[in-house]
This record gives structure tokens, sequence and C-alpha cells, in this order.
């Protein structure tokens, strides 16, 4: 059994009178120890995914259609709110990518990561102080005695999102989601945050989901890749399968916009257009419009998912025509 496994979750915008889906049906499983990496443009679904599993969609303009979400063998979806909660910062925690607005900027970071702590632990005002000075050690924020009593301007980015991970890890979750953790971040400090999650995880033996538009990130990070467009996951592998024998034109496209990724073939530089807007209707597979490879049933026949290799999923009628 995974720790997590999410199958043909739905979600969907209420926008006047009407709920326009933004989550089609995706599944996917992660175990412990693994890191499952999430990789799409911009809004094709990855933070509604994130936060459908975290239970953080209760009074939005979202809400879940379809579908079912299982944490250590129990479905969070119909679960009694309280419980829910419970599980939230505890067993399962979530990083965000702007730490400047997921820390409160009138109490010192130590004070935020000491309440998180007390929320879930029965530890003393001096205890919790303590393990958030450890904690702070451990996400190698520097002079971590006298930093723990900073406020969050006081920090550099870097060091922010040390203390947003401090404040998810308090409480050892068996389940870690970062979502873009590092995007706002300059590219040495983006790559130390990304060895710290993977290092963090080699102790804690817990599950991560890292979500990212970078498919270099996530290349570096992760056991297995699972790629979204609209929705949908068009493509889903391990790095390893991925990297070596990708299918999907769009993964190709992803993988072709890396800078330094190596271009056997070059048929575009990025992809071309851009993420169609929620509320337009696209027949048949939803990349078609940008796709360079796109003929009949493209525009008609929306592909369904299939095993291109052994555990590797792909939806698309012409895989790899690149090479042809
Ligand atoms: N609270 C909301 N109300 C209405 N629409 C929303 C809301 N949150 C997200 N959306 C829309 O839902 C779609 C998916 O959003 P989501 O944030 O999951 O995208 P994403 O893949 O995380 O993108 P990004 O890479 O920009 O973070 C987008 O079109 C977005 O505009
Ligand atoms: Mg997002």
């Amino acid at each position: 059994m995974a720790l997590l496994e999410v199958r043909d979750l739905e979600l969907a915008i209420a926008a006047g009178g009407r709920l326009l889906p933004v989550v089609r049906g995706i599944s996917f499983a992660v175990e412990e120890n693994e890191t499952l990496g999430i990789v799409g443009e911009s809004g094709c679904g990855k933070s509604l995914t994130a936060l459908a599993i975290m239970g953080l969609l209760e009074d939005t303009a979202i809400r879940i259609t379809g579908g079912s979400i299982r944490f250590e063998g129990r479905e969070l979806l119909t679960m009694a709110p309280a419980e829910r909660r419970s599980l939230m910062g505890n067993r399962m925690a979530i990083v965000f990518q702007e730490p400047m607005t997921s820390l409160n900027p009138v109490y010192r970071v130590g004070d935020q990561i000491v309440e998180v702590l007390r929320q879930h632990r029965q530890l003393s005002a001096s205890e919790a102080r303590e393990r958030a000075v450890r904690l702070l050690q451990m996400v190698r924020v520097p002079e971590p005695e006298q930093r723990v009593d900073s406020y969050p301007h006081q920090l550099s980015g870097g060091q922010r999102q040390r203390v947003m991970i401090a404040m998810a890890i308090a409480c050892d979750p068996r389940l870690l989601i970062a979502d873009e953790p590092t995007t706002a971040l300059d590219v040495t400090v983006q790559k130390e945050i990304l060895e710290l999650l993977q290092d963090l995880q080699k102790r804690m033996g817990s599950a991560i989901v890292l979500i990212s538009h970078d498919l270099g990130v996530i290349a570096e990070t992760c056991d297995r890749v699972a790629v979204m467009y609209r929705g949908t996951i068009v493509e889903e592998a391990t790095g390893e399968e991925l990297f070596a024998n990708v299918a999907h034109p769009y993964t190709r496209g992803l993988l072709a916009s890396i800078p330094s990724a190596d271009r056997d073939v070059e048929w575009l530089e990025a992809i071309p257009g851009r993420v169609p807007a929620i509320d337009q209707e696209i027949p048949g597979c939803a990349f078609h419009p940008r796709c360079a490879f796109a003929r009949d049933p493209c525009h008609s026949r929306d592909p369904e998912a299939r095993s291109f290799a052994p555990g590797h999923l792909l939806r698309c009628h012409f895989p790899q025509e690149w090479r042809k």
C-alpha cells in the first residue's frame, strides 16, 4: 500500500453558476522514501492538486468533483474535518513558494515554529524552543540560537525558505509536499534547498511530492516524474526512464527548454503558444493546438492513458514522432 494514493481526482472551479474543470481525473501514488516530481507549465493544476491533498480547498471556489485521496490507507475526502486537520502539519505538511507571504512578519521565526510544535505535540515552552533551535540547525540556518529570535525580514530569502521547511518538518511528517519551493530563490540557493530536502528525506524516510514548472529541478531530485498538462497527467515514469525514453511531445518540449539538457533532436526550443484558458473547450487531445505532430485523430479523440514501456504511462496518439 502506497503512503499516498490519488485516484481519478477531479477538481473544478465554480464560476458564474458553472463548474469549469481544472484537474481532470489524475491518478498517482507515492511511497515512503520516494520523491515524486509533478511538472507542468503554469496553470495546469499542480498547486490545486497539492491543496486538495492537504485539505486546504475549503472556503475557496474550487470543488472536488470526483475521485479519491487515500493517505496511510484512509480516505481523506470523507474524513471528519477535525481529524483531517489533525493530520495537517503533523502527518503531512506543505512548503509553499513564497516564504514572505506564509511567514507572519510580526512574529519571531522561533515562535512560529514553536506554535506548530505545540499545536500537535505536548511540549513545555522550553522544550518547544529547544526543538525549534534544533530544527533550524537541521535545515542549516547558521547560528540557530540567535536566528530563532529573528523576525522574517531579518533573514535572507533562502533562510526564510529554510524556516518554512523547518516548520513543515517540525512534527516529522510522513508526507511533505513542496510546491515550487525554490522558484523565488537564486540558482545557488535553489540547489542548496533541494539538497536539503533530499538530505532530510534520507533522515526521515518520508515521501516527498516536489512540484515545479522546471523539469531541470525535477530531473535532479525525483525518483518518479509525472508530467501534467491542462489538468491531466500526460506522461509518467521513473526519472531514468523518462529522460532516456521521453515519449510525449509536451515532455520533449519541456526537456528542450532546459538550458543544459542534452539535445539530440531539436524540433523546438520551447513549446509554442500558451496553456489555453480554463473556459476554453478543446476537442481531442488538449495539447494538439500546440503540437507539431498533431494529425487525425488528435483533433477529435482524447488519447487514453496507456503503458508505453514498463512503468511508463503515456497519453499520446503518436509518441516520439520527432525521432521519425
Ligand atoms: N482560488 C481560485 N479561484 C479560481 N481559479 C483558480 C483558483 N486557484 C487557481 N485557479 C485557476 O486554476 C488553474 C490551476 O491553478 P494551479 O494554481 O493549480 O496551477 P499551477 O499548475 O500550480 O500553476 P503555477 O505553475 O502557476 O503555480 C489556473 O487556471 C488558475 O488560474
Ligand atoms: Mg502553482
